[in-house]
């Protein structure tokens, strides 16, 4: 594994000099499609905009390299006004994954206070009828929608606590989380994507899909999520209740008939198509980084478990089934990943956070399990 981590930052830094490149200065890289020969940039509110930055600070983080440390803070200079976007939920995306891992590399207090900001701004949409932060705003398909991913926003709330010992912000985490448990999860510990709210009463409305294969299927990125919400929440409170259910997650992807062999999910556990049809290597990447931390809070036998699928994961993810070849794809690391498949909306792509979980997933291995 120090052979192939050591492999993948080295690509990485070769493969993000040509993201850099092909991205210009004022927008983010967003994907790029092989069967159009497409580069897609984003605008900085988009949500992903934080992973390009982020990917680059584990890039630097790992090989030292001056150049990747300059590319990602010019970068971080356009997405700081995001600190006070009140678009959506995804702060925690655009501001946590990247200015916090500025700070957790540099220590810069100017990076910190950008974070803090974020959290500011991110419980504006906390809403105490519905003990939820709303996802989305209301639309004609939704009144208040809170998405299964939204628990990837509350560690930035979590982590604002923390550091300014301000309850605030963990007291909603807590509160969405234990919402999010009693809505969002079935029996059989798969989630729905999305469920909708009415504001007035703070009754459930109704449970839907808006990226999966159906409204009672397990999108698979949405089970990857849900999975690492949990285990940054267990992180955070050592709630014994996080820890179990993301256990019980891992139980229902790890043990699921329609996760293959090599253990790249296809894009919903539940598509009609399997075989044929697509693989998301982004639901891969979250569930190893995921799993990861999920065993260093497990007992022996389930951390070698954990440990066991994360390893292979990352080891599928590195072989050219699933990898770029050096200069190819515009420069991201990773193929083969699906955005939103009901809409046609990149389908089999390369994206930024598929890449970006897998580099936070190669660093988890190398820190917490290579010389344990
Ligand atoms: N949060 C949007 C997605 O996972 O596609």
């Amino acid at each position: 594994m120090e052979k192939l981590i050591k492999e993948n930052f080295e690509l990485a830094a070769h493969q993000y000099k040509i993201l850099a490149e092909n991205t210009p200065a004022d927008v983010m890289p967003r994907n790029y499609s092989p069967t159009e020969n497409k580069f897609t940039t984003s605008k900085t509110t988009w949500w992903t905009s934080g992973f390009f930055p982020g990917s680059l600070w584990y890039i630097y983080e790992y090989t030292k390299d001056s150049a990747i440390k300059a590319e990602a803070e010019k970068r971080l200079g356009i997405i700081e006004h995001v600190k006070n976007y009140t678009g959506d939920h995804d702060l925690g995306f655009m501001i946590y994954c990247s200015f916090g891992n500025a700070y957790r590399i540099t220590g810069k207090p100017y990076y910190k206070e950008t974070v803090l900001t974020a959290a500011e701004t991110l419980i504006k949409r906390y809403r105490p009828s519905i003990r939820s932060i709303q996802s989305w705003d209301s639309s004609a398909n939704f009144r208040c929608p809170v998405i299964v991913d939204n628990m990837m926003n509350l560690e930035l709330l979590c982590w604002a606590s923390d550091e300014t010992r301000e309850p605030k912000y963990k007291v909603i985490a807590i509160d969405h989380t234990s919402t999010t448990l009693k809505n969002h999860y079935r029996s059989d510990n798969s989630s729905y994507h999305v469920v909708d709210y009415d504001l007035v009463t703070g009754k459930v409305v109704r449970k839907k899909t808006a990226q999966g294969f159906s409204d009672e299927s397990a999108w698979a990125r949405g089970q990857s999520w849900g999975l690492y919400g949990f285990v940054l929440m267990y992180r955070f409170t050592k709630e014994a209740q996080y820890l179990e259910h993301a256990k019980k997650i891992s139980k229902f992807l790890l043990h699921h008939p329609n996760l293959p062999k090599d253990k790249i999910p296809y894009w919903d556990y539940n598509a009609k198509e399997i075989p044929a049809t697509y693989r998301d290597v982004s639901a891969a990447s979250i569930m190893a980084s995921a799993l990861l931390e999920l065993g260093i809070y497990a007992d022996k036998e389930e951390k070698k478990e954990y440990a066991k699928a994360a390893k292979k994961i990352l080891q599928s993810l590195s072989t050219n089934t699933y990898r770029s070849m050096p200069g190819e794809n515009s420069g991201f690391i990773l193929k083969h990943n699906v955005g939103a498949l009901p809409y046609n909306s990149e389908v089999d792509v390369s994206l930024t956070y598929a890449d970006y979980y897998f580099l936070e997933a190669l660093m988890r291995y190398r820190n917490w399990y290579l010389y344990k």
